[in-house]
């Protein structure tokens, strides 16, 4: 069936909208109200000593937030890799390793020659993948769809929400098999995320303030983005999307990382989105704001109204979401990153849904 726009100006624009939605589906197939169900032939966590995450471009990003999640939550010990570095690098991978790779169109030809390369040498290879007749999910022992439902734009965006969606509840069944998590807590954990829909929801409505932002942002030649702890992966993902679709300079580092090069580069023309919840990190990331502040650093803050009220003063911008559990804020956070990028782009007038020499799926080396 032809996919139409739905009244929207782009498909990166319904894409971003349908987000509430698709991750409401996402969450459906997955929780229930005292555990995570997962397709047949499931997995059980207690037999794996470490997860191996491999993906590319954004889907990369989505598995680096998952290791800070296998870590807090499950204590499991979790590595990222980029798909065409781990190829070629034949690392030796312990016993007892479950290998996850992560893709939305299952084709992509640099993960799925990794996931060759751990097939007899994992024990267990899964995917995470949106298409689930692709070529990775029929590599994979077990096939984790994420029912984002077709993705058009070039640059992912509710892909990506859906792939952290589940590799969150993947998290939380880890640590219920491994015993780290208690059934209270996991019932606590799966009411949270059932709120999760409507949180994102109230993000995608801020549209029209990002857009405003995004107007002054598109002037700019270069950005940074910065983040902590899990939104880190978050800031490498907003600079990823505003260079693709915006042509934009941008990078995303760790907040902690600022003083070791990116402050060289700080001055009141260089735009500094802090994405930072005022979650038990969030004085340090105020620090991080003082000492862009200090070089007369432009700070566009994105936080919570306790984050808003504690350190918007001096900020260029704040942009205010709802207050969300630490350990979902990076997908809450996708939105505004993704708003900012589109409307950027929209104000500079680049081809948002096929940006120059970008391809939504990258099927040769
Ligand atoms: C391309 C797309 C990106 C995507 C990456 C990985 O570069 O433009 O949006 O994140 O490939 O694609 P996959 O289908 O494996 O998720």
């Amino acid at each position: 069936a032809r996919i139409e726009k739905g009244g929207h100006r782009h498909f990166m624009a319904k894409e971003i909208a349908e987000q509430p939605s698709v991750i409401g589906d996402t969450i459906r197939h997955y929780a229930g109200t005292r555990e995570i169900v997962l397709p047949e032939p499931g997995l059980d966590f207690s037999q794996y000593d470490r997860v191996l995450l491999v993906a590319c471009g954004t889907a990369n990003y989505a598995c680096f937030v998952a290791k800070y999640w296998f870590e807090r939550i499950a204590g499991l010990p979790a590595e990222v890799d980029i798909a065409s570095e781990f190829r070629y690098r034949e690392p030796p991978i312990p016993a007892r390793t479950l290998a996850i790779f992560v893709s939305q169109s299952g084709e992509t030809a640099d993960t799925l020659a990794a996931l060759r390369y751990c097939e007899g040498r994992v024990d267990r290879i899964a995917s995470v993948v949106n298409v689930a007749e692709s070529s990775i999910a029929r590599g994979s022992d077990i096939v984790l769809p994420i029912f984002a439902g077709a993705e058009i734009g070039v640059a992912s965006t509710k892909a990506f929400t859906c792939q952290l969606t589940v590799l969150h509840m993947l998290a939380l069944k880890a640590g219920s098999d491994r015993g780290v998590l208690s059934g209270t807590e996991m019932e606590t954990r799966l009411g949270l995320l059932s709120s999760l829909p409507g949180l994102v929801n109230h993000a995608v409505g801020e549209s029209a303030e990002v857009e405003r932002i995004a107007r002054e942002v598109a002037e700019v030649e270069d950005a940074l983005f910065l983040g902590r702890g899990a939104m880190y992966p978050l800031a490498l993902e907003g600079a990823l999307k505003l260079k693709e679709i915006s042509y934009i300079h941008a990078e995303g580092y760790a907040s902690g990382e600022l003083k070791h090069g990116p402050i060289a580069l700080i001055d009141q023309t260089v735009p500094v989105v802090v994405l930072a919840p005022s979650d038990e990190l969030f004085d340090k990331s105020v620090s991080n704001m003082q000492e862009v502040m200090a070089r007369g650093g432009r700070i566009l803050l994105i936080t919570d109204p306790a984050g808003a009220r504690k350190a918007g003063d001096g900020c260029w911008r704040v942009l205010t979401l709802p207050e969300i559990a630490a350990d979902l804020a990076p997908i809450l956070y996708a939105i505004p990153v993704q708003l900012l990028a589109y409307h950027a782009a929209v104000a500079k007038g680049t081809d948002v849904d096929q940006p120059r020499n970008l391809a939504k799926s990258v099927t040769v080396e």
